[in-house]
């Protein structure tokens, strides 16, 4: 298939392309660049040998991004990465992260609408669920309040798109609800290298191992969790990207709306990740222990099991071989 993937110079998009060519896919990426480096086409280039054609264009942006879908022609499906995606900041620019996850959605969907394109696989997240009232978390749970504008935005779109297949039978969106993302690519060429002190754990930690940063902040031991901190259910972005290619295949059978969380059903605590960093990398994390974190849960993670029975995918790599992946990404590529 020819697949639009916008955001595709991003984490998690960078390696989605590098699955796309495995699988004999064709993509196409779309990125302002906002969050990302103009590099990363020259290392997807290196891992997959292969350069995808790249567009830098603002998806809000009508006029520029119609230019993309009338020089392509024909586009079998969309990946719509593009997005800004931290929860802290979003709290603080909420008009911005309104603005710009809204209206890129919202132009893509008119976009597909005139070009007569029919689907579309929607990064999603957990966040879409709120504060869980059980774990593991399945599907059918009830879509919550988000604790931020940046989940917000994701619940608004997850309607948007729902609500233009119910009035249009032909179209087919595919809700992905990623929980925590982590990893590289196993080259060490591509993936996380956030601007500034990091929010999310795994690069913190990778960034601690190399000597960037001093010292790991445990954000509270006192949850009701088996060691009082906090569990995830992380993801190595490797599986994730796959989950995508699974997404496609399912999208090619007009499935309408389908939803699936794409994590690997384990729930890992913060000690139990930093002992994983450890054991992977041979190198030991200083911690220090820190309050809660305002809008932290105790517990999240997924029940898989809808993406194993109806996508036939599951994740197959494990938190060290993640912890191992980042840590050479740090050490290789990010940014020093
Ligand atoms: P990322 O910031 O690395 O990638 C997003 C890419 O989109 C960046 O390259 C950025 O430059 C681009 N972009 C942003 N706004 C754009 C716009 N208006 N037009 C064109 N390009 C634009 O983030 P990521 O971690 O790869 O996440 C990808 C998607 O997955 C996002 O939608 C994110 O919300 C979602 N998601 C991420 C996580 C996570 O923890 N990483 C978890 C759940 C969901
Ligand atoms: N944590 C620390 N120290 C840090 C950073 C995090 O102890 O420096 C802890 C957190 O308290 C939490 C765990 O590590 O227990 C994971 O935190 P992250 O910030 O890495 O990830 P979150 O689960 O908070 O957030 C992720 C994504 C969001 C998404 C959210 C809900 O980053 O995009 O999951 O699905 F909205």
């Amino acid at each position: 298939m020819k697949v639009l993937v916008t955001g595709g110079l991003g984490f998690i998009g960078s390696e989605t392309v590098i699955a796309l060519y495995k699988n004999g896919h064709e993509p196409v990426i779309v990125d302002n660049l906002s969050n990302s480096k103009i590099e990363v086409l020259d290392n997807i280039e290196k891992v997959s040998g292969k350069r995808p054609t790249f567009y830098k264009v603002d998806c809000c942006d009508y006029e520029g991004f119609k230019k993309v879908f009338e020089k392509e022609g024909k586009m079998d499906a969309v990946i719509h990465f593009a997005g800004l995606k931290a929860v802290g900041e979003s709290t603080k620019k909420p008009v911005e992260y309104y603005t710009n996850n809204l209206l890129s959605s919202l132009v893509l969907v008119r976009l597909m609408k005139e070009f007569g394109m029919k689907n579309i696989i929607f990064s999603s997240s957990a966040t879409v669920y709120g504060v869980p009232e059980r774990v593991p978390l399945v599907e059918t749970d009830p879509v919550g309040h988000a604790t931020n504008p940046y989940g917000e935005t994701k619940i608004m779109i997850e309607r948007i798109l729902q609500d233009a297949a119910k009035a249009d039978s032909s179209l087919n969106v595919c809700l992905l609800r990623y929980f925590n993302p982590i990893g590289a690519d196993p080259s060490g060429l591509l993936g996380e290298d956030p601007n500034g002190i990091p929010n999310n754990i795994m690069p913190y930690i990778s960034q601690v191992a190399a000597g960037k940063l001093k010292t790991l902040h445990v954000f509270g031991n006192d949850y009701p969790t088996p060691d009082g901190t906090g569990v995830r259910d992380y993801i190595h972005v490797v599986d994730l990207a796959e989950g995508h290619v699974a997404a496609l295949k399912k999208l090619a059978t007009n499935p309408g709306v389908v939803i699936y969380n794409l994590g690997t059903g384990k729930g890992t605590s913060v000690f139990e990740l930093i002992a994983a960093f450890e054991k992977a990398t041979g190198i030991k994390i200083p911690y220090v222990i820190d309050p809660r974190r305002p809008g932290d849960v105790a517990e999240n993670y997924a029940n898989a099991d809808k993406a194993f029975e109806e996508l036939g995918w599951k994740a197959k790599l494990n938190v060290e071989d993640a912890c191992r992946d980042s840590y050479r990404f740090q050490t290789t590529t990010a940014s020093k």
